[in-house]
């Protein structure tokens, strides 16, 4: 079964092609990171005018580079929660009209839920089996010379850089299995018995650990995003020149990374001899290249250290037969070498671009939903912003 991802929930506009929900045959992301690097954050409005601008000709990439025409494609999975309304609004859209102009079954997945599917994605056409790969008739190819510069980039970022000579997981994960999903919006710990059966272990009661990397980011002068600058930064720091505090919850799977960031901005204050009325977008310019990476460091290691313990008390709790880690922060090596080296089970790891937003993983959750579920009546699928995962119909 051939499925036509969509994704647009924030500020990436992608389409992706699996087969079975396993087989990854395209993936076509185009992020607008440097359009909102220049704000130090997404803003929405732009964000939705930059999925309008680019979203077709994704679309059409995406099944140009797959081989495949509308005739090949089974059904189309469009994330329409959670995320910006706006940028919601557009990939949802686009999918509603596609599925009812080619009469497709269409099937609106979870954002979050999706990235934890990017783990099942364990196949890629081989090198050989992609020369006999025709471009579809009916696609038309994107050039550079189109006058538009969003346009031009997508047709630059050629998506065989995302989707192909990836090192993918060699196993699709076993249930039960434990997901530790992180993202610029979410911390959560996740229990699956089953493909849609799962339950909510813990979450952030404040800030969602990618939050807390983009704003350290900031107090630290490092750009837009936050998570990468922050661990590029750290690798030259010291992670124990900085005692930053755990916090301690009731349940020991929840999570709080506010009093982390805050405990961050006292120590810089302190490092360059101001008070906590002193304005904190002036106290990069007071750093050094040292303070910056031994800050960089120091909080990385305690926020990834806060994961890595819930993660591994949760393992020995409730013994799953597989970990997978999801979302932009699961990116982060610190995470990756501290799960590797305490987890009581071999784990695997999606590559850095199916960790990020990307539709490959919505794709491969429409595929695992459309075995067990009814497709949504275009007419239906609606959008939500702030739904959380265990709202999901299939959960409930
Ligand atoms: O999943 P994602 O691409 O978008 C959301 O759904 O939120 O996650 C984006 C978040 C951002 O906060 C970004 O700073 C963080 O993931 N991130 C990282 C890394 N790469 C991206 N955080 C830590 N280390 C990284 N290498
Ligand atoms: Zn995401």
């Amino acid at each position: 079964m051939i499925i036509l991802g969509i994704e647009s929930s924030c500020d990436e506009t992608s389409a992706a092609v699996v087969e079975d929900g396993r087989r990854l045959l395209s993936n076509v992301v185009n992020s607008q990171v440097d359009i909102h690097a220049a704000y130090g954050g997404v803003v929405p409005e732009v964000a939705a005018r930059s999925h309008i601008e680019v979203i077709n000709p994704v679309i059409r990439q995406a099944m140009q580079e797959a081989g495949v025409t509308w005739d090949d494609i089974d059904a189309i999975a469009v994330a329409n929660a959670p995320g910006l309304v706006g940028s919601l609004l557009v990939g949802t859209l686009a999918a509603r009209t596609l599925a009812e102009l080619h009469d497709k079954p269409l099937y609106p997945v979870h954002h979050v839920e999706g990235h934890i599917y990017a783990n099942f994605l364990v196949e890629q056409p081989s090198p050989s089996e992609e020369a006999t790969l025709e471009p579809s008739s009916g696609t038309q190819p994107l050039n550079a010379s189109s006058g538009r510069e969003v346009r031009s980039k997508v047709a630059s970022e050629r998506s065989g850089d995302l989707s192909r000579g990836l090192k993918l997981p060699t196993h699709q994960p076993t249930f039960p299995m434990l997901a530790l999903a992180v993202s610029g919006l979410h911390s959560q710990l996740v229990l699956f018995e089953d493909h849609g059966k799962y339950r909510l272990l813990g979450e952030t009661l404040d800030d969602a650990i990618g939050e807390a990397f983009d704003k350290v980011a900031r107090m630290l002068g490092l750009p837009y995003p936050g998570g990468p600058s922050v661990s590029a930064a750290a690798e030259h720091g010291n992670p124990r020149k900085y005692d930053f505090p755990k916090a301690k919850l009731q349940n020991p799977y929840d999570f709080s990374f506010s009093g982390l960031k805050t405990a961050v901005l006292r120590a810089i204050q302190r490092e360059v001899g101001v008070d906590h009325t002193f304005p904190s977008f002036e106290l990069p310019e007071r750093l050094n290249d040292v303070q910056r990476a031994d800050f960089a460091a120091s909080f990385q290691y305690t926020a990834v250290k806060t994961l890595v313990d819930a993660t591994v008390k949760a393992t020995n709790e409730f013994q799953p037969a597989s970990v997978v880690i999801a979302g932009g922060v699961a990116a982060n090596q610190e995470l990756r070498r501290q799960l590797s080296q305490q987890l009581p089970l071999p784990i695997e790891y999606a590559p850095m671009s199916l960790c990020t937003d990307n539709a490959g993983m919505i794709a491969a959750l429409g595929y695992y939903r459309s075995q067990v579920l009814e497709p949504t009546s275009v007419d239906e699928v609606s959008v939500y912003p702030s739904m959380s995962m265990t709202q999901t119909a299939w959960n409930v």
